[in-house]
């Protein structure tokens, strides 16, 4: 298709051009023809711990988690999604789970879950919960019962237990590494006090890998799936979707350098699997596909189009598709697109190839800029040069970013995010603009990473920090004792939503605004048509009636005609200024 479009404006140096055209990229499809309300959603990230504190102890919890929902529903989500509030000894924030049918004190209790549950459906909120099936804690009675049983035993084989290399078995069985630093491998000390097996743990010590390879793990998971599934949950987010089938035969593996992104100005924590072979024994194999359509078939016995969406770092997005296949997962994480750069040609290939893979099994594209594990965005685009966000970003960091320049880029990104077709998932505090927290005193850190790394790895802290309600008060509202489990920054009394929910010009109120209009103009459940002739740093697209405009360029851009919509910073009269994105009625 080709649309012209005009401009109400000269065309200045700026290639803008009167005779400006679109060209059509790939819809969608829908082939049921159905429209099933995670094609299109807006999910809110809900980290328990930082969200908000119900008994005052400085962790947040379930309570408090159900006192502060109707902020959601003014803010205009769709559904929220809760990361891990399970019985856990924490080692992982919760992602070491010790107990998957039940939920850990800190957390409050199941009857706690079940207010929360019901007061957000009764709002019209949809809630998916974190569902961690690579790995148990190590205090899970699973591990327990493996640890007190002998070599080659059931117990055993629920987990990845094998002997040890060398005359005495001391080096570990293969040169797999933690994606938190150090060995895979951790050898056990057997009841007598000899040295035993080793276990294989791609995350901590603390988190044992399951063996999906034994059918009696299918059955413990099927069962908790419907544990929640009766409860009344909407759906679940896998953690490590991509890695819990691993080669048989456990073989070494040496990543190429462009692999691993725990190096390099990468964003995440987790090592991007390459489509070249051959590739990590450990990620993306295809025998987890028979898992998650075991998973879709036990949904599917569920009314109310319950949904799987999995946490896959794969790449590219043709490969990340085949976990949405129309009997696999409903959606996954798009993490190429969180991981691209400021660049429009970068986007406009990402949203492209997006579109493009989902459209062809029929499942709908996500779009995510920020999460419990990355640079959050407002900071991780303030970076005007290559830096280790992979390692997380503290004190001694040699960059900074700009703070200003971040914030303002992150909300020309999400203006831009929020037009595009699709499902698109917001993580809690981003709608504050609030930016990474760098200067965390190292005795407050505790994300894994740091300790396994002797710190050479800031990890994920940053991200993590409690989020700020009200300006006045102990802990900015997010208790009311002041107790933080994270230090919160001085300055963060502006960013708070009380100051926020006042300001028009706030980024909370630009996101009420975004996503108000987004539900209004059926965005979600639109096809995108580029617009060219804007100029090489220019962005643009049509959705159903909506043209947006996002200038990643140098100079200001000639505005064409159209009734200003939304607008993540100030226009300039008919000028869209730089690093920032209009949406236009058409
Ligand atoms: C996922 C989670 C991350 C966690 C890891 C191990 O990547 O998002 O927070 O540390 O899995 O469970």
């Amino acid at each position: 298709m080709t649309t012209p479009i005009t401009s109400s404006t000269a065309p200045s140096s700026t290639d803008a051009s009167s005779s400006a055209t679109a060209t059509s990229t790939a819809a969608q499809s829908h082939p049921s023809g159905e429209k099933e309300w995670w094609r299109t959603a807006v999910i809110y990230q809900v980290y328990p711990r930082s969200f908000a504190d119900g008994n005052g102890d400085g962790v947040g919890d379930l309570p408090g988690i159900t006192a502060h929902l109707p902020a959601l529903r003014t803010l205009g989500v769709d559904a929220i999604w809760l990361s891990p509030f399970m019985t856990s000894p924490q080692r992982d924030a919760g992602y070491d789970v010790a107990d998957y049918r039940d939920v850990d004190p800190l957390f409050g209790t199941l009857d706690d879950f079940d207010r929360m549950l019901a007061t957000a459906h009764e709002l019209g909120l949809r809630v998916i919960v974190d569902l961690v099936p690579n790995h148990t804690s190590s205090e899970h009675a699973w591990f327990k019962a493996a640890l007190a049983s002998a070599e080659g035993s059931e117990a055993r084989e629920h987990y990845y237990f094998r002997d040890g290399k060398g005359e005495n078995g001391d080096l570990p069985p293969n040169n797999w590494e933690s994606v938190f630093g150090g060995p895979a491998w951790t050898r056990i000390t057997n009841p007598d006090g000899t040295p035993g097996q080793w276990y294989l743990h791609l995350f901590d010590t603390s988190q044992p890998d399951l063996n999906w390879a034994d059918q009696w793990v299918w059955e413990q998971f099927r069962g908790i799936l419907r544990f929640w599934l009766d409860r009344g949950v909407d759906g679940f987010r896998i953690d490590v979707a991509h890695g819990m089938v691993k080669v048989a035969g456990l073989p070494d593996y040496t990543p190429a350098e462009h692999e691993g992104s725990l190096s390099g100005a990468s964003v995440t924590l987790e090592p991007d699997i390459s489509d070249e072979p051959p590739g990590a024994p450990f990620w993306g194999q295809e025998g987890g596909h028979e898992i998650f359509r075991d998973w879709h078939n036990v949904l599917a016995e569920y009314d109310g189009d319950r949904a799987l969406c999995g946490e896959a770092w794969v790449s590219p997005p043709a490969k990340l598709a085949r976990y949405v296949r129309p009997d696999e997962m409903q959606q996954t994480f798009n993490f190429s697109y969180l991981e691209t750069p400021w660049n429009a040609d970068a986007l406009h290939k990402v949203i492209d190839d997006s579109l493009e893979a989902f459209g062809e099994v029929g499942a709908p594209s996500t779009w995510v800029l920020s999460n419990h594990d990355v640079v959050r965005h407002a900071t991780r685009l303030g970076f005007s040069e290559e830096s280790p966000q992979g390692h997380g970003l503290g004190p001694k960091t040699p960059f900074r970013p700009d703070a200003v320049l971040g914030l303002r880029r992150a909300r020309a990104a999400t203006t831009l995010m929020l037009a595009l077709p699709g499902s698109a998932y917001l993580y809690q505090g981003e709608e504050l603009g609030l930016p990474e927290v760098i200067d965390l005193p190292d005795s407050a850190r505790q994300d894994p990473t740091w300790f396994r790394t002797n710190g050479e790895r800031y990890g994920r802290d940053g991200c993590r920090v409690p989020i700020p309600w009200t300006a006045d008060g102990p802990s900015y509202g997010f208790n009311e004792t002041g107790a933080s489990w994270l230090p919160q920054p001085a300055e963060w009394a502006k960013l708070a939503r009380d100051v926020e929910a006042t300001d028009p010009q706030s980024t909370l109120s630009l996101y009420e605004r975004l996503l108000s209009e987004r539900e209004a103009r059926s965005l979600g459940a639109g096809t995108l048509d580029w617009v060219d002739g804007l100029g090489d740093e220019v962005v643009a697209f049509r959705n159903g009636d909506v043209t947006v405009i996002a200038n990643l360029g140098q100079a200001s851009v000639p505005l064409p005609d159209g009734d200003v919509i939304v607008s993540s910073e100030p226009l300039e009269g008919r000028e869209l200024p730089v690093d920032t994105t209009v949406w236009l009625a058409f």
